[in-house]
């Protein structure tokens, strides 16, 4: 199956929210229970400083990552807010690493520059961490019982940064 990347558009918002969707139904995946996922939110992710999509030929959108700069002068170098996710039918076939590659190198031009790209991770998704150990993030920290899954358990975040 092929795909493209490119920068998402207006027009793929509702790709984004049935993909976001799809990929919350995994338990400790994304953040976001597939509830939360509302138009908002693809408008909100489609809105953000960097918005990319994975698309296939015919025109389903099978992969999607944002990220912002964030505001405040001290950390206007931060690329952070990222957000990730893969239709679970898809994961697995180098699309996740595409958009990374994308993104990186995106943020690789910015002016002013981008010096650092910054994650969330929690701690129960093992091959996430994978694949960001392997583009290059470094573990920063834990933090300790930041989500509580619906059955009450709390999982910790590991926080991951990149310098580029
Ligand atoms: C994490 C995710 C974005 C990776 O995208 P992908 O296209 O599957 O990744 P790639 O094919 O480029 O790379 C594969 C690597 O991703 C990781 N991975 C994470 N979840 C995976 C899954 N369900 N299936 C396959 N690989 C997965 C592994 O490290 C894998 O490498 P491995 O083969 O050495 O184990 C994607 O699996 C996904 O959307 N998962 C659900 C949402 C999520 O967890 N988002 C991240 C929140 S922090």
């Amino acid at each position: 199956m092929t795909f493209e990347i490119r920068p998402a558009t207006g027009a793929d918002r509702d790709g984004v929210v049935v993909l976001h969707k799809a990929a919350a139904v995994t338990p400790g995946a994304l953040a976001r229970a597939p509830e939360e996922v509302t138009l908002a939110y693809g408008d909100y992710a489609i809105a953000s400083d960097i918005c990319l999509v994975a698309v296939e030929a015919d025109a389903t959108v099978v992969g999607e990552i944002h990220a912002s700069r964030e505001t405040v002068a001290l950390f206007a170098h931060v690329l952070g807010g990222l957000t990730v996710a893969v239709h679970p039918e898809r994961q697995g076939r180098g699309i996740g690493s595409k958009l990374f590659k994308a993104l990186i190198a995106w943020a690789r031009t910015q002016d002013p520059a981008i010096l650092r790209i910054e994650l969330a991770a929690g701690a129960g998704n093992p091959g996430a961490i994978r694949l960001y150990e392997r583009l290059g993030f470094k573990h920063e920290g834990r933090q300790v019982a930041r989500g509580r899954l619906p059955d009450g358990r709390f999982e910790d975040d590991i926080l991951m940064g990149m310098l580029l």
